[in-house]
């Protein structure tokens, strides 16, 4: 038996924070109310539903994950955030129109409870909306300063033992990382400087790892995934993980890659278009929130299908992401999937995905484990950048110099592995070692 590591305990209150009070965020908060009053099930979570073998597989030991490792109970949970548009969540989650209006109804007084606090918003980078409440300050820092003061108000005022950050807010346009994003020092001088390259989302990212809370990111934007930040979290023995849930067409990608992958199906192209017709697609609308996502969409088969390692089969692949908004769609996004492949003898053959799919149901259960699982990190005291949650994300954040891996498989493989090496568990290799005469 390995020595298990030290993990504080999960007692106490969790507070959950979200920038963004929309779709994804209210379907997360009104679903874990709900289940915790039995009126519906965490399908989909891990953290809730999920088992892990220990052991040999003869032992029969798989306990849920929940038993086996201290998580944070869903009952603990207190809930708050930022938007810019003053609805509270039942409000919202009213106008997004994910869960029916009975369910919502019989959870009104929690829900109405939650009131966003007022956004560190900017319309340069998310350019089809606009609301009124929104922070005014002089400078990016003050922001920052602001947004920590927010932070330990809702600490002290719902007697938080814990907290974390996830971000559940709009898509930004495109950033690329400048000379400010390299260092903290860099960073936080262009902070005080009001510099055009520091996003709202990375306010945000900064007051968050600063109050020493957990910091995920949900969305494509680039945010933490920076030298400057990761020094911050770092330095500050603050988990972080990014970016952009894993979901709807990319997880069904991630699902179906490696399986055409490992039997060495050749790939000749590969074409994705979706409608959808939420707030998050009209954000989408706008080419360069658009450009954001489209870059983390396209980076999931490229490590999947190794085209370097294997020319014949994927190199000279065509893939192509489309994202069109669709109003009368609302959050029932509707992608499809051509996909040309070849076998044997190069003979071809072609498969079609038609996903009708809810995203804000597939993206709760994501931000309920990510609340639980960076919480754990933060107990287990596992600083920077959290891997082994790489299976949440379509563009993983790993550490400088390693390509992410995307495979969806894999990725559960080091998820598993990295609870069983912090309870002193033997690592499961699916080696089986009774052929072998030694
Ligand atoms: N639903 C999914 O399956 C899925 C998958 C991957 C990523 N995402 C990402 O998650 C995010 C949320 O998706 P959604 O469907 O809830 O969108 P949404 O538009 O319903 O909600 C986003 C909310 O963020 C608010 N907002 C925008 N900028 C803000 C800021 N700077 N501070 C605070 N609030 C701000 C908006 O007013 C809106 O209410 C999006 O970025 C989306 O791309 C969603």
């Amino acid at each position: 038996m390995k020595t298990k590591k030290e993990i504080k305990s999960p007692k106490g209150k969790l507070g959950v924070l979200t920038p963004g009070m929309g779709a994804v965020s209210t379907t997360f908060m009104a679903g874990v109310i709900a289940a915790n009053k039995n009126l519906g099930k965490p399908f989909g979570s891990i953290s809730q539903m999920g088992r892990i073998r220990l052991g040999k597989r003869t032992e029969e030991r798989n306990p849920l994950i929940k038993d086996f490792i201290p998580l944070a109970d869903t009952n603990e949970m207190v809930f708050g955030g930022w938007d810019i548009f003053e609805d509270n969540a039942y409000e919202a989650a009213m106008k997004s129109g994910v869960l029916e209006k009975d369910l919502l109804n019989s959870i009104k007084d929690e829900l109405s409870e939650i009131k966003p606090m007022p956004a560190v918003f900017d319309t340069k980078y998310v350019k089809n909306i606009d609301g009124e409440n929104v922070k005014k300050a002089k400078t990016k820092m003050d922001l920052a300063n602001e947004l920590i003061e927010d932070i330990q108000n809702f600490k002290e005022a719902n007697q938080c033992d814990r907290m974390v950050m996830i971000w559940c807010a709009s898509t930004e346009v495109y950033t690329q990382m400048s000379d400010v994003h390299m260092s903290l020092d860099k960073f936080e001088k262009a902070l005080e400087e009001n510099h055009p390259s520091i996003a709202p989302s990375m306010i945000y990212a900064y007051a968050s790892i600063k109050a020493g809370v957990p910091f995920a990111n949900g969305a494509p934007n680039l945010t933490i995934d920076m030298p400057a930040l990761i020094e911050l979290a770092n330095k500050s023995n603050v988990p972080i993980a990014g970016k952009d849930f894993k979901t709807g067409q990319t997880l069904m990608k991630t699902i179906l890659g490696p399986g055409l992958k490992t039997r060495l199906l050749g790939i000749e192209g590969w074409f994705s278009t979706n409608i959808l017709g939420n707030r998050d697609g009209k954000v989408l609308d706008d080419v360069d929130s658009f450009k954001t996502k489209e870059v983390s969409k396209l980076s999931v088969l490229e490590s999947i299908l190794e085209p370097d390692k294997y020319p014949e089969l994927y190199k000279d692949m065509y893939h192509k992401v489309r994202i069109n908004y669709y109003p009368p769609k609302g959050d029932d996004k509707e992608s499809w999937d051509n996909i040309d492949i070849f076998g044997w003898l190069g003979y071809k053959m072609q498969i079609k995905v038609d996903f009708l799919c809810k995203d804000s149901i597939l993206a709760a259960p994501v931000v309920l484990d990510l609340a639980i699982f960076m919480d754990l990190a933060q107990r287990a005291n596992m600083k920077g950048i959290q891997e082994w949650l790489s299976f949440y994300f379509k563009s993983p954040q790993t550490k400088e110099g390693l390509t992410p891996i995307h495979d969806i498989f894999q990725q559960r493989i080091k998820f598993e592995n990295t609870l069983r090496y912090l309870m002193g568990e033997e690592l499961i290799n699916y080696l089986g070692l009774d052929y072998y005469q030694e």
